[in-house]
């Protein structure tokens, strides 16, 4: 079974289980290349990669396949909402932050103001997954409004750089860019992972 190697810069809840999450915060740079150098099965990169130079460079860290989400919730064919997919388009995208506010559990979004008065001190948080019950009331009047500052704006590091509109272009572009240059460099990734093993 493949391994899952998720940096600290990814969308969404963090898949830590064996501890506490903020115990566990590594970027996926420094992430990758050290569980490529302890386990003997495929890893697939996860955070903070979003577009063709981010599959190359995870290629180079050894990596065998990646996991790309935050992009994709700005495709047009995504169930965010208009709100939240015109969010991730925005300048505020570029800014993100951790909270437990949105589910109980630490997640990254768009720092808004939901976000941060959730992250201010004192405030109490349920545990998951009745915060995300308690959130998903105002969301949905947030929501109806149009209210991005009122919205859990899940996303990841490199929102920013998300610049699918069209899934299918978007994923054709992707495969088209990366296939260029990620044949040399998936074999010397492979052919440092063999001399690794026979070590
Ligand atoms: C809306 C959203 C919800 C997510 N929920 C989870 C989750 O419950 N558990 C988990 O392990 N990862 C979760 N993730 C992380 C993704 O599986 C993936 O690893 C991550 O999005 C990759 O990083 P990126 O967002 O920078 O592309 C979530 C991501 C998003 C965008």
């Amino acid at each position: 079974m493949p391994s899952s190697a998720s940096g600290f810069e990814a969308g969404g809840h963090r898949g830590s289980f064996l501890r506490a999450a903020e115990g566990s915060l590594t970027g996926t740079f420094s992430l990758v290349p050290q569980i490529v150098d302890r386990v003997n099965v495929p890893v697939i990169a996860a955070g903070g990669i979003a577009d063709a130079r981010g599959v190359v460079a995870a290629l180079a860290l050894g990596a065998e396949a990646v996991q790309m989400g935050t992009v994709f919730l700005a495709c047009e064919e995504s169930c965010a909402s208009l709100v939240h997919r015109q969010a991730l388009r925005g300048k505020k995208a570029g800014h993100t932050a951790l909270t437990k506010g949105f589910t109980g559990r630490l997640a990254r979004g768009i720092h808004n103001r939901l976000l941060e008065e959730l992250n201010q001190g004192g405030t109490a948080i349920l545990p998951y997954p009745l915060q995300r019950r308690l959130v998903r009331n105002l969301s949905i009047a947030a929501e109806a409004a149009g209210r991005a500052d009122l919205l859990p704006l899940w996303a990841g590091q490199s929102a920013n750089l998300s610049a699918c509109t069209d899934t299918t272009a978007f994923l054709r572009s992707l495969v088209e860019e990366v296939s260029e240059i990620a044949g040399p460099i998936s074999q010397w990734s492979a052919a440092r992972r063999e001399k690794r093993i026979l070590k």
